[in-house]
């Protein structure tokens, strides 16, 4: 899946982005861009907890990149469990984040545009619903509020007004209780070195 974007809103000339999955050589100047965005404290976030030492759902981890082919923006979602439900069965959800497009960057639809990608494609591989932390100011336009996740909690501190959920099935969530647990694929650690 690719998309490729005239910004319409620039005043000089437009600028071209292109939405594509991420790929392995991506790693490096997503980690660099996620710094300059978001920080050294990005690494003591809850969902962090959630995110460490686990792979990205099956498909759902994408890039923006610019004309030159730079990384510009990121964002990934990940296997959880959301809680249980009134039966007492997991309930499978994805978590978002971190969502970040490059300063230079910012205000041009891009992080609009990763967030619509990453929606269409968790709805056409079948997920129920996408949970995050972040500002309701920005996600509510995607269709995430803070009712949707009332009796979840996060694995660590946590603002409530700023756990949102969207469900992508009527009723996904209706019910769920409890705290968010990771169920992905598990990163692969390299191998032990033994002494001989
Ligand atoms: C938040 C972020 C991803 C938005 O990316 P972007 O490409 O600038 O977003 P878009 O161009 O699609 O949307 C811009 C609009 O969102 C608004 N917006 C941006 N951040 C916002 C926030 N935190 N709260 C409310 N509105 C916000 C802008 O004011 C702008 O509004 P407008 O359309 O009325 O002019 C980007 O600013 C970023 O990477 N920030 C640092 C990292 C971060 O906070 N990530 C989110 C938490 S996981």
């Amino acid at each position: 899946m690719a998309a490729v974007v005239d910004t319409p809103r620039a005043s000089f000339a437009p600028s071209t982005f292109v939405i594509a999955p991420e790929n392995p050589g991506d790693v490096v100047a997503r980690e660099s861009l996620l710094d300059r965005a978001m920080g050294p404290g990005r690494r003591r976030k809850s969902s962090e907890k959630l995110r460490r030492g686990q792979l990205p759902a099956e498909g759902l981890a994408f890039v923006a990149r610019d004309v030159d082919g730079h990384v510009i923006g990121t964002v990934r979602l990940w296997n959880v469990e959301a809680g249980v439900n009134r039966e007492g069965g997991a309930v499978p959800a994805l978590l978002l984040g971190p969502l970040a497009v490059d300063p230079a960057h910012e205000g041009k639809g891009i992080g609009g545009m990763l967030m619509r990608a990453a929606i269409e494609e968790a709805r056409n591989r079948g997920h129920g619903a996408i949970l995050l932390v972040g500002d309701a100011a920005y996600y509510e336009r995607f269709g995430f509020f803070a009712a949707r996740a009332q009796h979840l909690v996060m694995p660590g501190p946590f603002e409530r007004n700023r756990f949102l959920a969207l469900e992508l099935k009527e009723g996904w969530l209706v019910g769920a209780a409890g705290m968010l647990v990771a169920s992905g694929r598990k990163l692969a650690l390299p191998p032990v070195r033994r002494a001989a």
